[in-house]
């Protein structure tokens, strides 16, 4: 069997892991044979979630820490570095969003969004970076989202646009300094998934009708279909590709 895609041994550490498309891709990096740490404001969350990967036969070190604060991902690395000794792969997952335009956004959420999606994924990646370089291997992984580079009429979300607009000019950034030290960079973008961030939002018959209606597939994504497009970025089988960026949208962006 091909080995192309096999995690053993690496060590994961999977950001904003409590609920979604964390949690599917802690389950599906662990399934490749990668020891995991997850991370989000949710212990007892992230518990529950530890003992359900540890079940896959791999290890799972559940950490509390809010990735606005510096001081809460740099004591996040240090205990992930303390149980492992290295981190193979990055996935910057931690994301929030807010259902507004600029005219009605307060200053307040605008900085909660940009805090989250963005400052978030440079004060992690600024973390774990060394140990990568030190290595002379790893892999970041950025959730960016279709709305990088669409707007969706149907639901003003402008701070949220502008947020995974910049995750794209960080991912390009980080992949053109750091390629000379093994590590490739690159971003997903997923379109319309259930998760907590949209079951009560975007779920919305109207707002569903209209997606379906410009989304190829006619559909949302299903759990486990960005699996693939982490575990391909996570692995070596990406060795020669980086500063890219993954739509995987059911083909939204693609008309
Ligand atoms: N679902 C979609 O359709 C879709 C589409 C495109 C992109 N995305 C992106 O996918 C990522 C995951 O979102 P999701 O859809 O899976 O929604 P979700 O279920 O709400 O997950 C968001 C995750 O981010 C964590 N998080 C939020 N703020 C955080 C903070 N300050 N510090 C640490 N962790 C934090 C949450 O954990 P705690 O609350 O426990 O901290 C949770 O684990 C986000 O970046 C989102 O923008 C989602």
């Amino acid at each position: 069997m091909s080995k192309l895609f096999d995690l053993t041994s690496k060590v994961a550490v999977i950001v904003g892991a409590s609920s979604g498309i964390g949690v599917q891709v802690a389950k599906a990096l662990a399934n490749e044979g990668a020891n995991v740490a997850i991370l989000a404001r949710r212990y007892d969350k992230l518990k529950d979630v530890a003992k359900e990967i540890e079940t896959l036969g791999v290890k799972a070190l559940p950490v509390k820490c809010d990735v606005t604060s510096e001081e809460e991902v740099k004591n996040a690395v240090n205990s992930i570095i303390k149980e492992y000794g290295k981190i193979d792969i990055l996935f910057n997952n931690a994301g929030v969003a807010s259902m507004a335009d600029v005219d009605s956004l307060d200053e307040n959420e605008w900085n909660r969004v940009m805090d989250t999606n963005v400052k978030g994924i440079f004060l992690m990646t600024k973390y774990v970076v060394p140990y990568m370089k030190n290595n002379h291997y790893g892999k970041i992984i950025n959730t960016s989202s279709v709305m990088s580079s669409v707007a969706a009429k149907a639901a003003p979300l402008h701070a949220y646009e502008a947020s995974k607009s910049a995750v794209l000019g960080l991912t390009r950034g980080m992949a053109s300094s750091w390629a000379q030290y093994g590590i490739t960079v690159n971003a997903i973008c997923p379109g319309l998934f259930k998760t907590e961030m949209t079951e009560h939002t975007l779920f919305e018959e109207s707002f569903l009708m209209r997606y379906n209606a410009v989304c190829p597939a006619s559909r949302p994504g299903k759990e486990g279909e960005l699996n693939g497009a982490v575990i391909y970025f996570a692995s070596d089988a990406s060795n020669y590709t980086t500063g890219q960026a993954l739509f995987v949208d059911g083909g939204w962006t693609s008309v």
